[in-house]
């Protein structure tokens, strides 16, 4: 692949990161690991080599991607996004590199695929991972000079395109399995940046939380009561499986109701709450569930933290808790817990 050399210097310095209008200092914010992130970034973005970002679904895998573009020697062109989980095999194929007339039953006109459509920009192939097998194939062909053809297409096309990947998991353990091409995984993988889940960015929890208020007030033209401070707190302490587009989520209902039920359905696990038809008032959580599960939260933090303090020795935290040991592990199996130990610390209990 080839890149241009005559695009203008990025614009740098903007109050918005991008298109999505997330401040850089919002899209970063203050954990370390997002700033290695950052610093990364700022390395690689005016390079023509590929990125791959690995994060679960809602870590804002799509908004690092737009950031690179709007940091690149492709700022000008197109940024494109394909979801490869979201488009059947052999639609896909048409999708990213077009055909020619007649090429199929139903197609009577060429069309021009999104590689084509990319050209001078970014292409952005959001969970690679599920593409089919001979798809990687000619993807990868595309990849090694730039020429693919559209299908039922005799003419070689070439295309000039910054590619930027992602996916949910490590692509490693689909190599494995033999579902996803080494030499292809080599290509895109020149750079790797792994987004940490929200449940790992706790310190800007409260900062997110704030930035989606502002922004769906704005929006909506809504003035949501401030939200109360044990509501907060479960806010903080949740886990957020959907990492930020959950919160977001969440925040956005709360905008929108001006209810905390809202929030508390989401984080509690409870249905939705519906409004009442007669009264068109929200039906209330009792205090006593409110407290039941904000007590059961915090717990769960604290014995993570600790946890976390030392290096997963259970033996050590229960002591640190004052509890039994026999009470950490009941208290860690409720909370999920006993499988949460990170892949980096080797031994949870060091003998123990
Ligand atoms: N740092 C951030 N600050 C504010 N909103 C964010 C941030 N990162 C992601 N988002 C929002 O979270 C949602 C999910 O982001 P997205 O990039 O689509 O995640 P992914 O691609 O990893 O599933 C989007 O609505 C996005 O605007
Ligand atoms: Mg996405």
């Amino acid at each position: 692949m080839t890149i241009s050399t005559m695009r203008d210097e990025p614009a740098v310095c903007s109050a918005a990161s991008d298109g999505t209008g997330i401040p850089e200092q919002m899209l970063f914010g203050r954990c370390e690991v997002m700033q290695a992130v950052r610093a990364k970034l700022e390395r690689v973005a005016q390079t023509n080599v590929p990125v791959l970002i690995i994060g679960e679904s809602g870590t804002g895998k799509e908004v690092i991607a737009r950031y690179i573009h709007s940091r690149s020697l492709w700022l000008s062109g197109p940024f494109v996004p394909i979801n490869c989980p979201g488009i059947p095999g052999a639609l896909l194929e048409s999708e990213l590199f077009g055909y020619e007339k007649g090429a199929f039953t139903g197609a009577s006109v060429a069309k021009m695929g999104l590689v084509e459509s990319a050209s001078d920009g970014t292409l952005f192939l959001d969970g690679i991972g599920e593409l089919e097998f001979s798809l990687q194939s000619k993807f990868l062909q595309f990849l090694q000079d730039g020429q693919f053809a559209r299908i039922g297409g005799q003419e070689s096309l070439h295309a000039h395109v910054r590619i930027i990947c992602s996916a949910s998991r490590p692509l490693e353990t689909e190599i494995e399995s033999g579902h996803f091409r080494r030499d292809l995984f080599y290509r895109i993988n020149v750079v790797t940046v792994y987004l940490p889940p929200l449940r790992e960015r706790r310190l800007d929890v409260s900062e997110l939380i704030d930035f989606f208020l502002h922004r769906f007030s704005k929006e909506f033209d809504r003035s949501p009561r401030p939200i109360r401070a044990s509501t907060y707190d479960l806010l903080a302490a949740n886990d957020w499986p959907g990492n930020i587009r959950q919160l977001e989520n969440v925040i956005k209902r709360y905008v929108i109701l001006d209810s905390e039920d809202a929030i508390l359905a989401d984080i509690c696990g409870r249905a939705p709450v519906a409004l009442n038809a007669s009264t068109g008032e929200s039906e209330q959580v009792s205090l006593k569930q409110v407290t039941r599960c904000a007590t059961r939260e915090l717990e769960r933090k604290v014995i993570l933290d600790t946890l976390s303090t030392n290096h997963w020795n259970r033996k050590r935290t229960a002591q640190a808790l004052r509890i039994s040991y026999r009470a950490l592990l009941y208290k860690m199996k409720q909370g999920g817990l006993l499988s949460k130990r990170p892949d980096h610390v080797a031994s949870p209990e060091n003998g123990r």
